[in-house]
């Protein structure tokens, strides 16, 4: 009998023009370009200008997938975008994007599972189309952290950055995505929030006197729950896909923090040459992250058919999420 699974056929990211160096930061908070390289490895990221959305960002990053794909958004059957900093708490960002793109047949529904948020897309892309339920689903990644940032928290605004990234998911019936892993803990919420605006501190006077609308995090329980959590579950994906760490061609890490990155590349006995990094160019994007290195993975002659290729990603929650992909674009 076929496996029927599915498969990316077409990717796309964007990202604001606008770049705010280490330098830049210098002259905000009391930090240094030192300290921010070696803690973290960021050496730039890309702001969205104040009157730009998550949703214009994610369109732009869609469009491209669907023109890497030879798709046309009238196609489309579903729109997920995995998102931390929707346009609006409602309507999702999703409706907002399958207006602008005219995908009129598409459903839509946003997604929030912090960083992990494209890879948990990817398993409900995939669990759609292995169903038969779906035919054509687009994925996006897109995040505006920059304004939930608070520029005068030297711990936290170093790390973010803004972007966008998107893939066409459709079925194969060879290779594609293989397996997942998913997971969360929430006793570890608390360690990575954004406490305003909703239905426990709605927005008002106090909530904005108290900062309360912007991210809060405890970086040393985040790191620590990222360095087991990043290797352990791109050791069970590859399991679950009865692939071993030597099988891997290409590790394409959440793009956090560059110690984060080699802890998880160290668990898998990976050398540098097979992990990629875009992180000292854009910081931590959220559930961009993996879409735009992906891309920029592919671009870099990277990314194969053929190519067995996993991706990881921890995030508030907390959560975890991997996948294996063996590569089969254009081969459908
Ligand atoms: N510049 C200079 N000094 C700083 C800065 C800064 N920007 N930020 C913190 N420091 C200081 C601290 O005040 C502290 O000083 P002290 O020792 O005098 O108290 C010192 O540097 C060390 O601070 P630590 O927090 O222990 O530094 P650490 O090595 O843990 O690095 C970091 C901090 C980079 C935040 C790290 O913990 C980390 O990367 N954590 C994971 C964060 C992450 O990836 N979050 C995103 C999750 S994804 C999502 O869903 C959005």
């Amino acid at each position: 009998m076929m496996v029927r699974r599915a498969t990316i056929t077409g990717l796309g990211k964007y990202v604001p023009p606008k770049v705010l160096t280490n330098k830049d930061l210098e002259k905000m908070v009391d930090t240094s370009d030192e300290w921010i390289t070696t803690r973290t490895g960021i050496k730039e990221r890309h702001i969205a200008d104040n009157d730009v959305p998550a949703s214009e960002l994610g369109l732009k990053a869609a469009r491209e997938a669907l023109q890497d794909s030879g798709l046309t958004a009238e196609e489309l059957d579903l729109i997920l975008v995995a998102t931390v900093t929707p346009d609006m708490l409602f309507p999702a960002t999703a409706c907002i994007i399958q207006e602008k793109l005219g995908a009129t047949k598409a459903a839509a529904f946003d997604l929030e599972a912090g960083c992990s948020g494209f890879i948990y897309g990817l398993s409900v892309a995939a669990s759609f189309i292995e169903s038969g339920m779906y035919e054509n689903i687009l994925v996006i990644g897109t995040e505006i952290l920059s304004k939930i940032t608070d520029w005068e928290d030297r711990s936290t605004c170093v790390l973010f950055g803004d972007g966008a990234g998107a893939a066409v998911l459709q079925p194969t019936e060879k290779g594609g995505l293989l397996a997942f892993d998913l997971g969360a803990d929430g006793s570890g919420a608390n360690t990575l929030y954004l406490p305003g605006g909703g239905s426990l501190n709605p927005a008002d006077e106090t909530t904005i006197k108290e900062k309360m609308h912007y991210l809060k995090m405890e970086g040393n329980q985040v790191f620590k729950f990222a360095v087991k959590r990043m290797g352990q579950a791109s050791l069970d994906v590859l399991k679950k896909a009865n692939l071993k760490p030597e099988d891997v061609d290409l590790l394409v890490p959440h793009q956090a923090n560059t110690r984060i990155i080699d802890a998880a590349a160290k668990r898998l006995n990976l050398g540098e040459d097979k992990v990629f990094v875009n992180l000292p160019k854009y910081g931590n994007t959220s559930s961009a992250s993996i879409p735009i290195a992906l891309v920029e993975a592919r671009e870099n002659g990277l990314v194969n058919n053929g190519d067995i290729i996993v991706l990881v990603a921890f995030g508030a929650g907390l959560t975890w999420a991997s996948t294996v992909i063996e590569w089969n674009e254009g081969e459908k």
